[in-house]
C-alpha cells in the first residue's frame, strides 16, 4: 500500500503514523516494560520518553543490558550544519545529555560539513565550515560534558576516519545505496560514499554504540547493522524520536528551508511571539463562542503538541492545560500565550548558555580528554 507520508534522512512529507514506521522500518516500540527498566536504572524518565517522543528503538534493552553487566555503552549523534538551528534539532541533543548525565557515558557528535555541502548545489564548503562552528556553539549549551564528549567535523576528522571509512565503504554497493537513500545514477560520487562516514562513529569504540536521533536517520543505522559484525563492531543500537511538528500544522516537521513554520534559537522574543500568534496552527474554533461550546482539539493544535514535547516538563500542568483547552475553558490565543512564555524563557536561557560555549569549542573539538585522545586515534 502506498503511504501518504514519506520519511527519509532529506525529506518528511505528510501525516506521519508513527505505528506503521515501526512496522516499514522494523523496529520495536519504547514499551512500558523498557520504560520502567530505563527508569530503575536512571533514577528517573526524561520528559520525552515518559510522553513518547522517543518512541521506537533497536536493542536499546541490550544497550542497558551492557551498562548493567559492566560493558557499558556509548552515545552518538550529529548534524548536518545550517545556517541556523532550530528547536526542533535540540531534541536527540537534550535526550543525548541526559543519558551521558544519567550513565556518565562518552559522547561523540559528528559534524556532516561535508554532507551538507554535497546534498546542496548552492552551497560552498566554506559556508557549511562556517555553519557547523555555529552549530557547534548550540550544541554545547545543551550542557554536555566537556571531558567526554567530542564534537567533530568530518573534513576535518577526515584522516582519522578514513580506513575505517573505505572498509564500511566496501561493504556497500551501489544498489544498496541507490534504494536505502533513493540515490539515482545522476547523484554525485560524493554523496554516494557518504553513508560511509556517517556510519564510522558508530565504531569508535569496541562498545555498543546508541544512536539518539530523529527517525529520518534510521537507514543509516540499517546499512550499519548489516555490516557491523563483519567489521568486529557491534550492531548500533537506537533510539528514535518524533518530530516536532512544524508551526503550519501537524503534517511533516520543523525545517529550517521554510523559515516560518520554525522557531530558531536565535529568534527574539517578539520574533517568537508574532510566529506563533500568526502561524502556529490552532486546533480551537473559529469564534470564542464556539470554542467556549465545543472546545480545541490539542492533538492536533501545535502550540500544545509543543508543550507536551518538552516546553512543559511538569506532568500535572501539561494534563491541566491539555483538559482545560478540550472544554473550552481556555481559548486558543491563551494557550499560545503559555507557549511564547515558555519558550522565551527556555531560549533565554539557551542563549545565555551559548555566549559562553563560543569559548568552549576548542575544548569539545580539539583540547578536552576526550577529543584529545581521539585526535590520536586513526579508526581501522
Ligand atoms: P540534521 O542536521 O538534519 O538533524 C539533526 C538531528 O535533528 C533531528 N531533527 C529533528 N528532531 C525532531 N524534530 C524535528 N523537527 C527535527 N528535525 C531534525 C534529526 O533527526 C537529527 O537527529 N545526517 C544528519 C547528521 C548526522 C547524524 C548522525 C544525526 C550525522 N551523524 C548521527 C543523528 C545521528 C543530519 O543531517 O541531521
Amino acid at each position: 500500500m502506498v503511504e501518504d507520508f514519506t520519511v527519509t534522512p532529506w525529506e518528511v512529507k505528510g501525516k506521519i503514523d508513527y505505528d506503521k514506521l515501526i512496522e516499514q522500518f522494523g523496529t520495536q516500540k519504547i514499551t512500558p516494560e523498557l520504560k520502567s527498566q530505563l527508569n530503575s536504572m536512571a533514577g528517573d524518565l526524561h520528559v520525552m520518553v515518559r510522553r513518547d517522543v522517543f518512541f521506537s528503538h533497536r536493542d536499546f534493552d541490550l544497550a542497558l543490558k551492557k551498562q548493567k553487566e559492566g560493558k557499558g555503552f556509548y552515545a552518538y549523534t550529529g548534524r548536518g550544519p545550517s545556517l541556523g538551528m532550530h528547536i526542533g534539532h535540540l531534541i536527540p541533543f537534550i535526550f543525548t545529555k541526559w543519558l551521558q548525565d544519567k550513565f556518565n557515558i562518552n559522547v561523540y557528535i559528528e559534524m556532516t560539513d561535508d554532507e551538507k555541502f554535497l546534498r546542496n548545489q548552492d552551497y560552498q564548503l566554506q559556508q557549511t565550515r562556517d555553519w557547523s562552528k555555529n552549530n557547534i556553539a548550540d550544541i554545547i549549551a545543551v550542557g554536555f560534558n566537556p571531558d567526554k564528549t567530542f564534537i567533530f567535523q568530518d573534513t576535518e576528522y577526515i584522516r582519522n576516519m578514513y580506513p575505517l571509512a573505505i572498509k564500511i565503504g566496501k561493504k556497500i554497493t551501489f544498489s544498496e545505496a541507490r534504494s536505502t537513500f533513493g540515490l539515482d545514477v545522476s547523484s554525485n560520487i560524493g554523496i554516494i560514499f557518504y553513508p560511509a562516514l556517517q556510519i564510522v562513529p558508530t565504531m569508535f569504540e569496541k562498545k555498543m554504540c546508541l544512536i539518539p536521533a530523529g527517525i529520518d536517520q534510521d537507514p543509516y543505522w540499517r546499512l550499519q547493522r548489516d555490516m557491523a559484525e563483519s567489521l568486529g563492531f557491534f550492531k548500533a543500537a537506537q533510539v528514535h524520536s518524533k518530530f516536532l511538528p512544524p508551526l503550519s500544522g501537524p503534517e511533516g516537521k520543523m525545517s529550517s528551508s521554510s523559515p516560518e513554520s520554525a522557531i530558531y534559537l536565535d529568534d527574539d522574543p517578539n520574533t517568537v511571539e508574532k510566529k506563533i500568534m500568526k502561524y502556529a496552527f490552532s486546533g480551537g474554533q473559529s469564534t470564542v463562542e464556539l470554542q467556549r461550546k465545543y472546545g480545541g482539539n490539542p492533538d492536533v493544535d501545535v502550540a500544545f503538541q509543543w508543550l507536551y514535547y518538552f516546553f512543559e516538563p511538569d506532568d500535572l500542568k501539561v494534563r491541566e492545560i491539555e483538559e482545560e483547552y478540550r472544554s473550552g475553558k481556555l481559548l486558543s490565543g491563551e494557550l499560545k500565550e503559555i507557549l511564547v512564555q515558555k519558550l522565551n524563557a527556555f531560549l533565554e536561557a539557551h542563549r545565555s548558555k551559548r555566549d559562553e560555549a563560543i569559548n568552549e569549542i576548542n575544548v569539545f573539538k580539539y583540547d578536552g580528554k576526550l577529543a584529545s585522545q581521539m585526535w590520536k586515534t586513526v579508526h581501522e
